[in-house]
């Protein structure tokens, strides 16, 4: 019998317990930035060195961070589900975790672009230098996708949560579109699960909530899901 597809959507929530900020837990400001300056393409416009040292010290963070529980639990999964990991999160996280299919919709934090992002490159935890170019001479950037930007790979994700059985969302207020939309992606006979210790307003109305930080939650939902089995 071939796996039931599971999808797990993830967003800021799922790393704050390996000391990673949230966005919208601390009145938008993130790590004490107003989250326009280091987040748009308008803020990368007036000011690209505050944006570099921005992610620098983002990356500089992540090195010394490991995953936690509930990273783990999501990899687990592949032992007896097909897994996708569609996340909001920059870090690498989940890879370290030993997920294998992870779909970064706003980009990576261990990569640089070109600003037309048509040149990707790993740069691991070394920082961007301020006034480095790409190869085509434009300015090297962090790879993210800021506010302002397209979301390139929205349309892997629909895809592959339009085919899940399970559909499992972690740690996100849903409050950032067009990846808040993808729970509606979700087939009709799919079971949705939700995981935060604050429920986000969502409009879905056959959603189990899990009202837990993410370790806790992933630890309840795996005992849930094996008593449905
Ligand atoms: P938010 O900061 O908007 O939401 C974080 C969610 O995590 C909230 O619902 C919290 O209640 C929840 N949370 C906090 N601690 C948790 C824990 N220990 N376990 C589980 N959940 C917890 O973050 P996102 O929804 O990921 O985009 O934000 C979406 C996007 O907005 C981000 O990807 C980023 C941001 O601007 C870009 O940078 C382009």
């Amino acid at each position: 019998m071939s796996k039931k597809k599971v999808v797990f959507l993830t967003g800021a929530g799922i790393s704050a317990e390996s000391g990673i900020s949230t966005f919208r837990d601390s009145d938008g400001l993130w790590e004490n930035h107003n989250v326009e300056d280091v987040a748009s393409i308008d803020g990368w416009y007036r000011n690209p060195d505050l944006v570099i040292d921005f992610y620098n010290e983002r990356r500089r963070q992540l090195k010394n961070c490991i995953p936690n529980k509930a990273h783990l639990i999501v990899a687990e999964f592949e032992k007896d589900f097909d897994v996708t990991v569609v996340t909001q999160n920059v870090d690498n996280l989940h890879e370290r975790a030993g997920s294998s299919k992870i779909i970064h919709l706003h980009g990576e934090l261990t990569k640089a672009c070109n600003e037309s992002k048509t040149f990707v490159t790993d740069i691991g935890y070394n920082d961007i230098s301020k006034g480095s170019r790409a190869a085509d001479g434009s300015k090297l950037r962090p790879f993210i996708v800021w506010f302002g930007e397209a979301v390139p790979l929205l349309e892997t994700a629909i895809h592959e949560i339009e085919k899940c059985n399970i559909l499992v969302i972690i740690g996100t207020s849903l409050a950032v579109y067009p990846a808040a939309g993808l729970v509606h992606y979700a087939p009709k006979h799919s079971e949705i699960y939700l995981i935060d210790p604050k429920i986000p307003n969502v409009s879905s109305s056959n959603i189990f909530f899990i009202e837990e930080k993410a370790t806790v939650g992933m630890e309840k939902l795996v005992d849930i899901i094996k008593k449905n089995d």
